[in-house]
C-alpha cells in the first residue's frame, strides 16, 4: 500500500511556499509519496493570462528535482478542455492498486470553495483532507469550517501539524514583471529557468491581451506538447510571447504572430524521412533539405493537424528557416523572433533584439548576415531563398 499525497496547484511561478510545502507533506508519517499536479485550464479562476502549461509544469519540475519521492504530473495539462478535480481524481486512482490511497492536500481556504467545485460529496466521501494551514484567527475559522464539512459529507480532514507560510503568487509575479530581486521567494533552479527564458519578460503588455486568444493558444500548446521535446516546446512557447511583443510594436496582428510563433517549429522533432515527406506534400522542392525542411512540413502540419488556415501564418511557417525574396511584417516577425528569443545565446544577438524594437527589415538583415557567416564558417553554400532575401534588402547586389 502506499499512500500518495496529491498537491495541486498553478505554480506561477513555482515558489518557496510551494516548494516548503512539498517538503512537510513528504516528510509527514502518513504520506509516501507526493504528486504535484499542474493545473490545466482552471475552470474556478478568471485571472487573464496564466502562463503557457509547459512553462509551469518545468517549473514545477525543476523546483523539486532534487526532492526523492516526488514526481510532478502532467496529466491535467495534456486534458482537453477544462479541469474538474473529479476528473484527475478518476483519473489517477484508475492507475493506482485498490489499497493505495490518495490524500488530497490543500491550503485551508480550499475548505471554503469546495462544496461549490463539481461533485463534492465524491470528493470528500472517497479521499481524506490534510490542510495546510496560517496559524491565528484563519486557522480557528478553517477548523470551523472542517466541523461543518465532516458533519455534511463524513469528511476525514486533518491538519499539518506545523503552520504554512503562504506566499503570493501574484505579488512574486509583479516583482518578476519589475525586475525586482526574488531570490529568497523562488528555488535556484526555478529562478535560472524564469532568468534564462524571460518568463515574465513581456507580462506587462501581454496580460492586456484578449482571454480568449490565451485559451486558443493554450489548446494549440497542448496539441503541441507530444510533438516536441521539452527543450523545442520551451522556445517554441518563447518565440511565441517574443512575437506577440514584436507584433503589438508594429502593429502587426498579434493573433496571427502568436500561433505562427508557437507552431514554427511544430515539425522539427519528427522523424527526418516524415519531416522531408511533408515538405514535400507542401509542394516546394528548394526546401526539401534536411535542415530547412521542417519550415514547409510545419505549415503542411500547421494545416492538417492544428487547422490554420490563413495563408498569412502557414506562409511565414513555411519560410522561416530561410527567408525569401518577398517578405511580409509577419515572415520577417517570425524569421527574426525564432532567431533571437529570449533563450538563444549566440553572440551578436543584443544587437539585432535592439534593432528589432523599431525596424523589423533591419533586424531581418542582421540576423541574415550572422547566417551567412555562419555558412562561410562552416562551409556550406546560401540558399537561393536566403540570397533573394539579402538582395531585396540590399544587402548584396
Ligand atoms: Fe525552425
Ligand atoms: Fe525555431
Amino acid at each position: 500500500m502506499t499512500r500518495y499525497g496529491l498537491i495541486g496547484g498553478t505554480f506561477d511561478p513555482f515558489h518557496n511556499g510551494h516548494r516548503r510545502l512539498v517538503e512537510a507533506v513528504n516528510a509527514s508519517d502518513g504520506i509516501d509519496r507526493v504528486i504535484l499536479m499542474v493545473a490545466g485550464q482552471q475552470p474556478h479562476k478568471t485571472r487573464v493570462k496564466v502562463s503557457a502549461a509547459s512553462y509551469r509544469f518545468e517549473m514545477a519540475v525543476r523546483g523539486v528535482s532534487d526532492l526523492e519521492n516526488v514526481t510532478v504530473s502532467d496529466m491535467e495539462i495534456n486534458r482537453k478542455g477544462r479541469s474538474f478535480t473529479i476528473d484527475t481524481l478518476n483519473e489517477l486512482t484508475k492507475n493506482m492498486s485498490d489499497d493505495d490511497q490518495l490524500i488530497l492536500v490543500y491550503g485551508s481556504d480550499v475548505l471554503f470553495d469546495l462544496p461549490n467545485w463539481r461533485e463534492p460529496a465524491a470528493i470528500l466521501l472517497r479521499y481524506p483532507l490534510l490542510i495546510a494551514a496560517r496559524g491565528g484567527i484563519a486557522r480557528q475559522a478553517a477548523e470551523i469550517q472542517a466541523e461543518k464539512l465532516r458533519c455534511d459529507y463524513q469528511a476525514r480532514i486533518s491538519f499539518m501539524e506545523q503552520d504554512m507560510i503562504e506566499l503570493s503568487a501574484t505579488s512574486i509575479r509583479d516583482m518578476l514583471v519589475a525586475k525586482q530581486p526574488h531570490s529568497h521567494l523562488i528555488p535556484d533552479r526555478v529562478a535560472a529557468m524564469i532568468e534564462h527564458h524571460d518568463l515574465y519578460g513581456y507580462d506587462d503588455e501581454l496580460t492586456t491581451l484578449d482571454p480568449e486568444l490565451w485559451g486558443l493558444l493554450a489548446d494549440y500548446e497542448r496539441q503541441l506538447r507530444p510533438l516536441l521535446n521539452t527543450k523545442r516546446l520551451l522556445h517554441s512557447l518563447n518565440v511565441m510571447r517574443y512575437a506577440m511583443h514584436l507584433a503589438m510594436r508594429h502593429g502587426i496582428d498579434v493573433k496571427k504572430a502568436a500561433i505562427a510563433g508557437l507552431l514554427h517549429d511544430c515539425a522539427k522533432c519528427l522523424e527526418a524521412h516524415t519531416v522531408l515527406h511533408y515538405a514535400r506534400l507542401a509542394g516546394d522542392p528548394q526546401l526539401v533539405e534536411a535542415a530547412l525542411a521542417h519550415g514547409p512540413a510545419g505549415a503542411y502540419l500547421a494545416k492538417r493537424d492544428f487547422g490554420i488556415n490563413d495563408t498569412e501564418i502557414l506562409r511565414a511557417i513555411h519560410f522561416h528557416t530561410t527567408g525569401n525574396g518577398d517578405m511580409s511584417p509577419l515572415d520577417l516577425l517570425i524569421y527574426v523572433a525564432d532567431k533571437v528569443e529570449p533563450a538563444r545565446t549566440y553572440n551578436n544577438l543584443e544587437g539585432i533584439r535592439i534593432a528589432a524594437e523599431n525596424d523589423l527589415e533591419q533586424a531581418m538583415r542582421l540576423c541574415l548576415v550572422e547566417v551567412e557567416a555562419f555558412l562561410v564558417r562552416e562551409q556550406k553554400p546560401s540558399h537561393p531563398y536566403a540570397l533573394a532575401a539579402l538582395k531585396k534588402l540590399n544587402v548584396v547586389e
